[in-house]
């Protein structure tokens, strides 16, 4: 079974560009197949890495209760239904997959619904030699994936002092989420050594080894503007050389 790579941390710290510059530096190094999951219910990681979500498993989930109380085709049940439908949120690129979680919110009763698209996670992700999750701000999808760990956790935080200490907090939710994680790091984005080094009291406290600080990267302003796919950012671009470097100390 593949590795899990999740990467958290709060709102608009750069999570999503971190997870895209993961899937590029797996598919660079060859180590595929990858399957990209956008657990962010606004997702973006598609647009990230140049790929067009047709649904999302929360589109279909939305979708399964309305057929519920139309029609489910004759002899099929609702499990066999969505295990059928679900692959149609597979999108499949050259070396990696994606899917999108999607929202989930809406009228009704969804639980078992959702205990199916967890399912169905846990039955996809053992094809795969990587699985690169980019989270919302708290973890809550990782909390339902019950039968596998988290090999390496990334928390990315700006370098701020309440940026890191909101990183603290994320890396408590993984004790009280009971997620098992392997290894956790601290990426300290749009920041500098010299930053790093006044952050280091707030760090320390944080219970995260810092594994490497991400520059402002001009670049990835343009590439964002441009909606360009991050897999084109130019090898010596600041953030993608950090990032890229970075793995290479952590990956087996
Ligand atoms: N090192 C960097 N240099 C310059 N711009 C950056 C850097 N890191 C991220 N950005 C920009 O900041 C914005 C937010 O980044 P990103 O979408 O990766 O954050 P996020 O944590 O996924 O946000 P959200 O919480 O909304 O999902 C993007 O426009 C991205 O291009
Ligand atoms: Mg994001």
């Amino acid at each position: 079974m593949g590795d899990t790579i999740a990467v958290a941390g709060k709102g608009g710290t750069g999570k999503t560009t971190v997870s895209s510059l993961i899937v590029s530096k797996l598919l660079a190094d060859d180590r595929t197949p990858i399957l990209a999951v956008d657990a962010d219910p606004n997702a973006n990681l598609n647009e990230w890495l140049g790929v067009e979500i047709v649904s999302t498993l929360g589109d279909l989930q939305a979708d399964l209760v309305q057929k519920s109380r139309e029609e489910i085709p004759a002899g099929m049940d609702k499990r066999r239904f969505l295990h059928y439908h679900m692959q149609t949120c597979l999108a499949e690129e050259s070396g990696f997959d994606l899917i999108a979680m999607g929202r989930s919110e809406g009228p009704g009763c969804y639980c078992h619904v959702n205990d199916i698209l967890r399912d169905f996670l846990e039955e996809l992700t053992p094809n795969y030699r990587y699985v690169v999750m980019d989270n919302e701000a708290g973890m809550e999808h990782m909390s339902r994936r019950t039968a596998r760990d988290v090999q390496i956790l990334f928390v990315v935080s700006d370098g701020s002092p309440i940026g890191i200490r909101a990183a603290k907090r994320i890396n408590e939710l993984r004790e009280s989420l009971e997620i098992n994680v392997e290894q956790a790091y601290l990426l300290l984005n749009r920041a500098t050594e010299e930053i790093a080094e006044a952050l280091k009291d707030e760090i320390a406290e944080s219970g995260l080894e810092l594994l490497a600080t991400i520059p402002t990267d001009a670049n990835l302003t343009e590439f964002s503007l441009q909606r360009r796919p991050l897999m084109e950012l130019a090898d010596d671009s600041p953030a993608k050389a950090a990032v890229y470097g970075a793995l290479e100390r952590v990956l087996i």
